[in-house]
Parts: C-alpha cells; sequence; structure tokens
C-alpha cells in the first residue's frame, strides 16, 4: 500500500506511557471542579505525585462499561474481543460481515504519532498502532452515491454492563463525511505504545481522527455504514449544544462552557507547559480544505 502521509512528530514528542494511562486520574486530581474548571486549576498540579500501575488502567471513559471512571478497567474484562467481525453495509459493492484476522492480514499495520487533543482543554502526543480507514473502505467497495460514514460499537449488554442503563441510546455511533473518513490522516487503531489496546481503550480495533477532538474517535467497531444521509452522533444526541457533527479542534469556537483557546500539555514534568491549541490540532495544512467555505462557527 502506497504512504500517501509523512509523520512532523518524533518519538521524543511521545507522552510518556504511564502518563498517557493516567491522565484522567491527573485531571481529576485537578478537579473536583468539573471540565468547566480543569483549564483553570494548572497551578493545582503541582503537588501531584506520580500514580501506581494500577491507577493508570483504572481511569477511562468508555460508557458502556459505566460512567465512572473506574468501571472501564474493573469490568472491560468482560468483553470477548475474539472472534471479531466488523459488518460493511450501506452503500458498498462487497458488504458483509468482514472477520478481523482477514482484514488485518491485507492491512500493513504501521505506527503514527499523533497529538490528541481533548475536549477537556488538555493535549498528548500518542503512538497508535493501526491502518488507513481509507484502504478498509476500498476493500468493500464504496459507491458513487456514498457521501458519509457511519460507526457503531458493539452492542452486547451481557458483557457491557453500563448497556443495561439508559445513559446513552445504545449503541454509540459516530460518523464522518466520506472526504473525513478517506483522508489519509485517519486510521483505525488497533494498538498503542507498540501493544494491541486495551479493552478499556477500545480493543480490538477503534477509529482515530487526529484534527478532531478525542471523543470522535469511536471504540470497538463493529459496523461502518456508507451512507448519503448525515448520520447520528451519540455526543451530538446527548448535547446538541455542546458537541455537533465536526467537532473539529478549533481554538475559535468555545466549548459553551468553557474556552478551547489553549490546553494543558500532559507529559514529561506534569503540567509543565500550557500552549495555544492550534487550528485543527496542528493538521490544518493537510486539512484545512476539506471544510473551505465553511462557517465552522456553526459547523461546529
Ligand atoms: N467510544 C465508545 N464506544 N464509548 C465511549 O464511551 N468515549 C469517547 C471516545 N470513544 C467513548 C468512545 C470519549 S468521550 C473519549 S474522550 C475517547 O473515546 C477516549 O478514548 P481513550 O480513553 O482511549 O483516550
Amino acid at each position: 500500500m502506497a504512504h500517501r502521509w509523512t509523520n512532523d512528530l518524533s518519538r521524543a514528542d511521545i507522552t510518556p506511557e504511564h502518563i498517557y494511562m493516567n491522565r484522567r486520574q491527573i485531571m481529576a486530581g485537578l478537579a473536583g471542579v468539573g471540565l468547566a474548571g480543569i483549564a483553570g486549576q494548572a497551578q493545582a498540579s503541582q503537588g501531584l505525585t506520580p500514580n501506581s500501575w494500577d491507577d493508570i488502567t483504572n481511569y477511562n471513559n468508555f460508557y458502556e462499561f459505566g460512567t465512572g471512571k473506574e468501571d472501564p478497567a474493573r469490568y472491560a474484562s468482560a468483553l470477548t474481543t475474539s472472534p471479531w467481525t466488523i459488518k460493511i453495509d450501506g452503500m458498498v459493492d462487497r458488504p458483509g460481515e468482514y472477520a478481523l484476522g482477514d482484514i488485518l492480514s491485507k492491512m500493513t499495520i504501521e505506527e503514527r504519532i499523533y497529538r490528541f487533543r481533548c475536549v477537556e482543554a488538555w493535549s498528548m502526543v500518542i503512538p497508535w498502532n493501526g491502518f488507513e480507514l481509507s484502504d478498509l473502505l476500498d476493500m468493500a467497495g464504496v459507491q458513487d452515491s456514498a457521501k458519509y460514514v457511519a460507526f457503531e460499537t458493539l452492542y452486547r449488554p451481557d458483557e457491557m454492563r453500563g448497556q443495561k442503563f439508559s445513559t446513552i441510546d445504545w449503541p454509540y455511533v459516530e460518523g464522518l463525511r466520506l472526504d473525513e473518513a478517506r483522508h489519509p490522516l485517519t486510521i483505525m487503531a488497533t494498538g498503542l505504545y507498540g501493544k494491541d489496546l486495551p479493552k478499556q481503550n477500545g480493543a480490538p480495533i477503534r477509529l482515530v481522527v487526529p484534527w478532531k477532538y478525542g471523543f470522535k474517535s469511536i471504540k470497538s467497531v463493529v459496523r461502518i455504514t456508507l451512507t448519503d444521509r448525515r448520520p447520528p452522533t451519540s455526543w451530538n444526541k446527548l448535547i446538541p449544544r455542546e458537541y455537533g457533527f465536526y467537532s473539529n479542534v478549533n481554538p475559535k469556537v468555545d466549548h459553551p462552557r468553557w474556552s478551547q483557546a489553549s490546553e494543558r500539555v500532559v507529559g514529561g514534568g506534569l503540567f509543565s507547559r500550557r500552549q495555544d491549541t492550534l487550528m485543527f490540532n496542528g493538521y490544518e495544512s493537510q486539512v484545512a480544505s476539506l471544510y473551505k467555505g465553511m462557517d465552522l462557527a456553526k459547523n461546529f
């Protein structure tokens, strides 16, 4: 497969693994303040000491396992990730249930070192392992009529106990415009830091779109549908005023309850610096053309 992308980040930029795995704990340590307070609470971090490995893998956002931050680590082991299939349907020439093993045997897994910008106003640099979504779409043969790609997470309440509650209208769903999905930066990730994805991080396969806020990156994907209608997305359905379809990292569009103009860089010396948030999370030269002529304050 031809490489259509080059990396501007090096291994030296990577956020240390234990800090990546630990960031929610770190952020929560700042808080008691809720999301809105985090950006303004940088000073509070100074007294934090590094957490243990147990802490590190005990703090995640994966509502299928519960809304508590420790729920995913506690309960995600119940998830069966093998065998795993992805149903690809809708406007494709070759719809069907694709076994993950078959998909992976045809893909080149490579490392992508990407900035990860959370809507909670912090950022990191993460080494993902994965392949371009576009290559998977080609396997199924996208028809000319398709304009959007819809994604769905597994619905299996027996294994995902959070799905017994109606926090979200299950299954968790996400969507991209077809040109966003086809962009060479958009990957399906199967690992991070050179290892398989931990279950609480979306095993065995998840979406990663580096110029969008982290919540767009849907975990444990079992279905991909090509459609000509803009698909619903879980966060937009839940709180439309706060989370739009596009969810591009955009310092000029505030979250209704806090600013998105800057971010705390998590890493090295914890909270060592704050930086201005870059348009499209620093990927402006690669992706700005996708949004030419659009009012990004309306299409947030
Ligand atoms: N995908 C599913 N299926 N369920 C979820 O609850 N949470 C989202 C996103 N993908 C979520 C999901 C949110 S809010 C975030 S911030 C990222 O996953 C976090 O991914 P990470 O924990 O691997 O960084």
